[in-house]
């Protein structure tokens, strides 16, 4: 019998691939989303970083659903170490603009009327949310502030949210960086939850994959907590492998020992 069959789960028990509504709301969710509320306000730049799989995606996935389409036009991107042609080019296909042998000055030409069409037009708030912005090379940091900058009226049409690991932060204190760095108007940073935060999350988790009962003893949950410095993603390889483990044992509850064997397995 396999581990689902096992536990009775309906799911793959604490995967990544979570809808919109399952998605938990934290303390440092509604951090996120304060900060990005205000920079939108503003017209500025939200700045969000954190630990690796701490869940910054997640966070900014959660704040663009709650934006109804009607009224916003979120702009996403994940950026790459390339050029700031390749960012223009993301940007374009977000925005359904064709851009076949177009050059770089129309390509920022193009982003900014459609923008201005967008706001000024259309009565939308636009922003533009840029998640692994720690890639960015520095160069780019510095176009990126001439994009958002429109010279036919002061108002900050384009607000920005830079998602990324903590390096982010040294990259914008770069002399390039600056015009872009001194519009950041709200800073925050997701690091691992504590004891109380990890129960929370694996108890939802569960409840995701269809188990309304804890499995997990007590000392399970300290070695999750601790095996993982309370990161999500690292927490979601240790729970379900120690559910594996415990399957295979016939144990109706997962133990430490468990997630033990489990964390021998993952990076
Ligand atoms: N608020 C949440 N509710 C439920 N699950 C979450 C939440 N935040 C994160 N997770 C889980 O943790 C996993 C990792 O989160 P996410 O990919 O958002 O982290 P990240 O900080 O963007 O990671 P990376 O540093 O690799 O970009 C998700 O796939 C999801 O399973
Ligand atoms: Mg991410």
């Amino acid at each position: 019998m396999n581990y689902r069959a096992f536990f009775e789960l309906q799911r793959e028990p604490f995967c990544a691939d979570i809808a919109h509504k399952e998605i938990l709301v934290t303390a440092g969710l509604k951090g996120v989303e304060d900060r990005i509320r205000y920079a939108i306000r503003l017209g500025s730049i939200a700045l969000i970083t954190g630990e690796i799989g701490s869940g910054k995606s997640t966070a900014l996935r959660y704040v663009a659903g709650l934006f109804h389409p009607s009224e916003y036009r979120v702009i996403n991107i994940t950026a790459s170490s390339g050029s700031i042609l390749e960012l223009y080019r993301q940007i374009l296909n977000e925005l359904g603009i064709d851009m076949t042998g177009i050059s770089r000055a129309v390509m920022t030409r193009q982003i900014k009327q459609e923008i201005l069409e967008l706001v000024l037009g259309k009565k939308m708030k636009a922003v533009l949310v840029i998640d692994e912005a720690s890639l960015l090379r520095l160069d780019v940091f510095a176009e990126l502030h001439t994009l958002t900058q429109f010279e036919s009226d002061s108002k900050p049409f384009l607000p920005v949210v830079l998602a990324g690991q903590a390096n982010l932060i040294d990259n914008l204190r770069y002399r390039n960086s600056m015009p872009l760095a001194s519009r950041i108007v709200g800073k925050c940073h997701l690091q691992g939850v504590n004891k109380k935060g990890m129960e929370e999350y694996l108890a939802h988790h569960l409840s995701i994959a269809g188990m309304e009962r804890n499995i997990f003893e007590e000392a399970a949950m300290t070695a999750i907590h601790q095996g993982s410095g309370g990161l999500f993603r690292k927490a979601n390889h240790l729970a379900r492998g120690a559910i594996i483990v415990a399957a295979k044992h016939k144990s109706a509850m997962v133990s430490s020992e468990h997630v033990r064997i489990a964390a021998t397995e993952i990076f």
